[in-house]
């Protein structure tokens, strides 16, 4: 069962400059014990999507339009109230560059307790038990709880950033680019505890990093400038890549295995979501370019069962 269900968002930032276009008119689901994956270049707008999630676009964005259904029900639609219960509840997120996440002037522990007493009625001495289980379940040593940020090292911070993440036993985990991809084993390990605890638990991850990607997300999304531009398992993403994009940005990644590849780095660069390439936007890039690709936009075509791709000419090249 779907645990998220996004239709048609769009998050533009407005700016003196115009409207960035950051997350245009993207729709995706997360089912129940999965982990998504969300790959693609800088400034592609993960990120967005990932504060999107959790209504936590800073200003001048705004979410224009689009659901985000959690468990059914549309988060966009919530009151402020409403959204403060559920975020960090059932939505929790280990934020990109976590490392200044935390309070410099309370430890580590009293901040993942605050995290616990904020959803639930329980003693402090309980919360802080359970702060340092978690710690624990990250490859902290909980002696840590005691400890100030400044105190842990980047790789520990991230860990204890993913276990006050999970302090509320979240429906959904979001963890927006991890610093090393030790960081994303030790998340891979997060998740198959957390589903022990409760099996419905989903995750999505967001890397740099196809080769993390591949080895831990059941389906993956390529995002390319503020569009999803492909949508599958991850074995139809990296057996079967069926948008250009994709494929060059695989053929630009070593292979999984580690063994060094020709890098063929796609060319050009990712475009300035103020003024967005007319119809399909990776088309001035894309080596399979026709003249349709610039007038007409593409279609999300399935090229096989729930394989989706962004392209005109999806399923031919
Ligand atoms: N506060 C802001 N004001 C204006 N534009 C913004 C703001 N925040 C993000 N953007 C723009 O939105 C787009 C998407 O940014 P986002 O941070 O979501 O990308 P990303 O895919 O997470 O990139 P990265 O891989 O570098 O983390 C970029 O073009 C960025 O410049
Ligand atoms: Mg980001």
């Amino acid at each position: 069962m779907a645990i998220l269900e996004v239709k048609g968002l769009r998050v533009y930032f407005e700016t003196v400059r115009g409207s960035v276009k950051a997350v245009d008119d993207i729709s995706f689901t997360a089912n129940e014990g999965e982990a998504l994956g969300i790959a693609g270049e800088s400034g592609c707008g993960k990120t967005t999507t990932a504060l999107a999630l959790m209504r936590l676009i800073p200003k001048p964005g705004r979410v224009v339009s689009g659901e985000v259904r959690l468990n059914g029900k549309d988060i966009m639609k919530m009151s402020e109230a409403e959204m403060r219960k559920v975020r960090w509840k059932d939505i929790s997120i280990a934020f990109q560059g976590s490392l200044n996440a935390f309070n410099p002037v309370q430890t580590i522990g009293g901040q993942i307790v605050e995290a616990i007493r904020t959803h639930e009625d329980v003693s402090k001495a309980k919360a802080f038990d359970r702060a340092r289980q978690l710690l624990q379940s990250v490859g902290v040593d909980p002696g840590n709880a005691d400890r100030y940020p400044h105190e842990l090292s980047g790789g520990m911070k991230q860990r204890a950033m993913i276990s006050m993440a999970m302090a509320n036993n979240p429906d959904l985990l979001v963890a927006d680019e991890p610093t090393t991809a030790l960081d994303v084993i030790v998340q891979a390990q997060v998740l198959k505890l957390m589903k022990r605890v409760q099996s419905k638990v989903a995750m999505i991850l967001i890397s740099h990093d196809l080769s993390v990607i591949s080895e831990i997300c059941d389906r993956v999304a390529i995002m390319y400038a503020g569009k999803i531009v492909e949508f599958g398992t991850s074995e139809d993403i990296f057996s079967r890549p069926a948008h250009p994009y994709t494929r060059g940005l695989l053929s630009a990644f070593p292979s999984v295995s580690g063994e060094k590849k020709h890098l063929e780095a796609i060319k050009g660069n990712p475009p300035d979501l103020l003024t967005p390439p007319s119809a399909c936007r990776f088309h001035p890039r894309c080596p399979y370019y026709k003249e349709k690709c610039s007038t007409v936009d593409p279609p999300m075509i399935e090229v096989s069962p729930k394989h989706f791709a962004l392209c005109h000419f999806a399923g031919e090249i």
